[in-house]
């Protein structure tokens, strides 16, 4: 297995289009928050920060899928995100996307690729 792929979870853990993984990164040098959800059965993660102001998403820990279950939304202020890029949809992220991080399922465990941490 590859170095920089770090665990996150079990798959199963990862509801689609339902209750996602909130997890920490280290970032130059801070820890800050980050999740992964599933949609339409792949798994997508983002640093958990609006792309409005730097406040994270859930409304509930874990909860980030709006009530269509179709798109992420922002509890704060209800910007809308699509879930397989985080590109702003409506709302007030005004074209701003989150910031995506890459994540993998091998073999049912959900792995991030460090790598992409800093990027
Ligand atoms: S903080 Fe997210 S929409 Fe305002």
């Amino acid at each position: 297995m590859a170095e920089n792929l770090r665990l996150i979870c079990d798959g199963s853990a990862v509801i689609e289009s339902g209750k996602g993984v909130r997890f920490s990164v280290e970032r130059y040098g801070r820890t800050v928050p980050a999740f992964v959800i599933r949609y339409r059965g792949g798994v997508f993660a983002y640093f958990n920060e609006c792309a409005h102001v730097p406040a994270q998403l859930d409304w509930q820990p874990g909860e980030f899928f709006d009530d269509s279950k179709l798109y992420l939304i922002c509890s704060i202020h209800g910007a809308l995100y699509a879930p397989e890029t985080g590109r702003c949809l409506g709302g007030r992220c005004q074209g701003r996307g989150l910031k995506p991080l890459v994540v993998c399922e091998i073999n049912g465990q959900v792995f991030l690729d460090q790598e992409t941490i800093n990027g």
